[in-house]
Formats: structure tokens, C-alpha cells, sequence
């Protein structure tokens, strides 16, 4: 017999852990920014994985390399050289003005390692004794136990895992005041989203990041921006630090770094980087080949297509056009905001129905914070799905 969306959800409910909560949808294949479920029904997807794949899903030309790659050389381990590493930090560091990378495997690994890069660099570098880590409310940084330390929300996330790391601030989103007084000689690094993500689609007021660069100035801290949803084109720049003329002195990146496969890379400047030496900090899968050749050839074609300056057109498009929407629904929609194609439209009331309604419509978004539709499609993305969308979402909030 062949699978459905209940077979398949009766036998997950069996052997998986349940951690997620599903959407009630199984996907069968996907290709491009087309999502298909077992019964052969299409939907756009506006998540693409949820900020991963910004080259749309299965790309030949990435399947390609990957399989030419497998055949070539997967796993020796980080005790040997690799060219392909090498191809891929070469690629990434002239998106940025980072000297140096660790590759890793994920968005929790990639900034559990800059969380322990600055603070090892305060130590051994410099010699001080500053070792915490100020973040911001509404963060989400991972879930390993330094991560979800540093994420500052409340509920599940850090529910019954304590006793948790020491060494973790938070401070009010946005707010001058309260991070110029939690700044102390304690201070190692403030860490950042520039737009938070998962915290509803909040990019960050750019006084407070001039405010927290003239403290960087002041009192020496190090910079960590957290560029795992926001890296790779995503926001219309290659990086989202850009839009802000702030250099970090650490930033991380994952989701979109190899379409899908699970990588991450720390990069910092010279000086920061200066913090690790030989067996201060590993990963035994980070920087594989198959993973390393495939990113590089993803930062390729994201150069090659133009899609970061896609990305900043069509996000500028959506937001034009998701305004008119506001206008037409001031009672429905309060808010049209995001970056490039890192986008949020807030809903006056709790909008579990609208993402519903949508879903049946054949589009797949995320809600966020209840209230939050938020788009982050494939940088890859038709004009004329956006378009689609918002025409559903129009029909919806006007029958609702
Ligand atoms: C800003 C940010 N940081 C870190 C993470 C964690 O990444 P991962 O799930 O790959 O560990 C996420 C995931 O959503 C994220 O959005």
C-alpha cells in the first residue's frame, strides 16, 4: 500500500521523538520553490525549509556535485587536508571582511563555537577575566545548552534542562539604556540577530546598532552577529550585517550555506580568531567534502544568478504590494516589515486560521510569535508566486 498523510503520521507518532510539532502535511518531493504531498497535490513553498534552501530544492547542478563529490572523497576527518574546505573558506571569506573560518554542522554548533571563541580570546589573548555573554530579548540561537542558554525567551525551550550554563545576559530588545548599563569589564561579547528571525521578522533599530558600536569602541567587547537565518543572500545583502555598516568580529552561518545539507561555519576576524589554536575546538563531520564542495558551489551560483540582488528586489516588491493589503485590511494586518526576502506581515489577532486557510490555498508559510506570517522563500522564487500569495491572503482576510 502506498503512504499517506496518515500512515505516515501514525508511524512518526511510533518512532520519532516527539519534539516537533508537525504541520499537518507530509511532503513527498519538492523541487524548486513546489512542495508535493502524497496525494500528489502542489503548494508554493514561501518556507523553503525554513531560510535553507534560498537555491530552491534539488538543483541539478547541486545534486551533480554531490554525487560527484561522493565518489571522489566524503570523510577522512579534519586530521588531513582538504582542498575542498579550502575552495569553500576561500569563497565565503570574499563575501566578507572575516580572515578565517571554522566549518561546522549546524546553527546551534556554529554559534556554541563563537560563544566559546570569544570567550577562549578573552582569556588567552587578552587575559581578562570577562566571560559573559549579553544577548538580546526575543533571540533564538540554538537549542544546544549554551544556545538556548543564550536564546532569551521563556517557555519550552528552556524548560526543565537546567542547571544551565553560567554566564548569560539578556537585555530588552532595541533598548540604549539598558545595554549601555548591563555592559560591564565582565563583558566578553554581545551577540546579535540583525533581524530576529524566530523573535517575528524584528530587524534591529540601526541607532542601536550605532549605539552598540560606539560601546564596542568604549569598553573593548567583541561583536558576535548570529547570521544563521540571515546569511547567504537572504536579506538582499550577502550578509545582513552589511545593510547596518557594522564588521563583527564573529559571525555564524548556517541554513542556507549548503542548500539543505547540514553546515555551519564560524568566521572571525585575524585577531578574534587568534582565541583557538590546535585542539581548543573540533567537529568531526565539520567541513566533509561532500558538504564543502556542495556549499561552494551554492555560493557560485548565488553569484552567478544575481540572487542577493533578487532577493533585496523582490522583497522591496512584496513589501509594496503586502502594504496595499494593510491598507485594504487596516483591521486585519498591523504590520509589513522585514529585509530582503526575510519577511513578516503581522496580523491584528492570532492568525493560526489565516496560515490554515493558506495552507489549503496550497501555500506554505510559517506563523511566528501566533501573529506573525513569516515568508522566507527561496531567493530562487517567481515573482508571480509572491504575487499568488498575497492574492490568497487578500481573499482570505477578506472573507475572515
Ligand atoms: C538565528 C538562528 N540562530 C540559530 C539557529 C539554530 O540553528 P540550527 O537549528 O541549525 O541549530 C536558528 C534556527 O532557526 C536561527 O534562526
Amino acid at each position: 500500500m502506498s503512504a499517506t498523510y496518515e500512515s505516515i503520521k501514525e508511524r512518526n507518532e511510533k518512532v520519532l521523538m516527539r519534539t516537533y510539532g508537525r504541520y499537518p502535511l507530509a511532503i513527498a518531493r519538492a523541487k524548486g520553490a513546489r512542495l508535493y504531498d502524497f496525494d500528489g497535490k502542489e503548494y508554493v513553498d514561501l518556507l523553503a525549509g525554513i531560510a535553507v534552501c534560498g537555491l530552491g530544492h534539488c538543483r541539478p547542478e547541486l545534486a551533480q556535485v554531490m554525487a560527484e563529490q561522493a565518489e571522489k572523497l566524503v570523510h577522512v576527518s579534519n586530521l588531513f587536508y582538504q582542498e575542498e574546505q579550502l575552495v569553500l573558506a576561500e569563497k565565503l571569506l570574499a563575501t566578507c571582511q572575516a580572515d578565517k573560518v571554522f566549518l561546522c554542522n549546524s546553527g546551534a554548533e556554529a554559534n556554541e563555537g563563537a560563544i566559546k571563541l570569544a570567550r577562549r580570546y578573552m582569556a588567552k589573548v587578552r587575559g581578562s577575566a570577562a566571560r559573559d555573554i549579553l544577548t538580546l530579548e526575543g533571540s533564538f540561537h540554538g537549542r544546544t545548552l549554551a544556545t538556548l542558554t543564550a536564546t532569551a525567551q521563556t517557555g519550552k525551550i528552556k524548560d526543565g534542562f537546567g542547571p544551565l550554563p553560567e554566564g548569560f545576559r539578556s537585555v530588552p530588545f532595541g533598548d540604549v539604556c539598558a545595554l549601555r548599563a548591563a555592559v560591564n569589564e565582565n563583558t566578553a561579547a554581545v551577540m546579535v540577530e540583525m533581524i530576529q528571525g524566530e523573535g517575528g521578522v524584528r530587524p534591529l533599530p540601526a541607532e542601536y546598532v550605532d549605539a552598540l558600536l560606539a560601546l564596542r569602541r568604549e569598553k573593548d567587547f567583541l561583536i558576535i552577529v548570529d547570521e544563521v537565518q540571515t546569511g547567504m543572500g537572504r536579506t538582499g545583502r550577502f550578509w545582513a550585517h552589511e545593510h547596518f555598516g557594522l564588521a563583527p568580529d564573529i559571525f555564524t552561518t548556517a541554513k542556507g550555506l549548503a542548500n539543505g545539507l547540514p553546515m555551519g561555519a564560524v568566521m572571525a576576524t585575524d585577531e578574534a580568531a587568534r582565541g583557538f589554536e590546535p585542539g581548543a575546538h573540533a567537529s568531526t563531520f565539520g567541513g566533509g567534502g561532500v558538504l564543502s564542495a556542495v556549499a561552494a558551489k551554492t555560493i557560485d551560483i548565488i553569484r552567478e544568478e544575481r540572487l542577493v540582488e533578487r532577493a533585496a528586489e523582490l522583497g522591496a516588491f512584496f513589501q509594496e504590494e503586502a502594504r496595499k493589503l494593510l491598507t485594504k485590511h487596516p483591521d486585519k494586518i498591523v504590520h509589513v516589515r522585514g529585509l530582503g526576502l526575510l519577511l513578516g506581515i503581522e496580523l491584528a489577532a492570532p492568525g493560526q486560521d489565516v496560515w490554515r486557510a493558506l495552507l489549503d490555498a496550497g501555500f506554505v508559510c510559517n506563523l511566528t510569535h501566533e501573529k506573525v506570517l513569516r515568508l522566507v522563500p527561496p531567493l530562487t522564487i517567481a515573482r508571480e508566486d509572491l504575487s499568488a500569495f498575497l492574492a490568497a491572503l487578500d481573499g482570505i482576510l477578506g472573507r475572515a
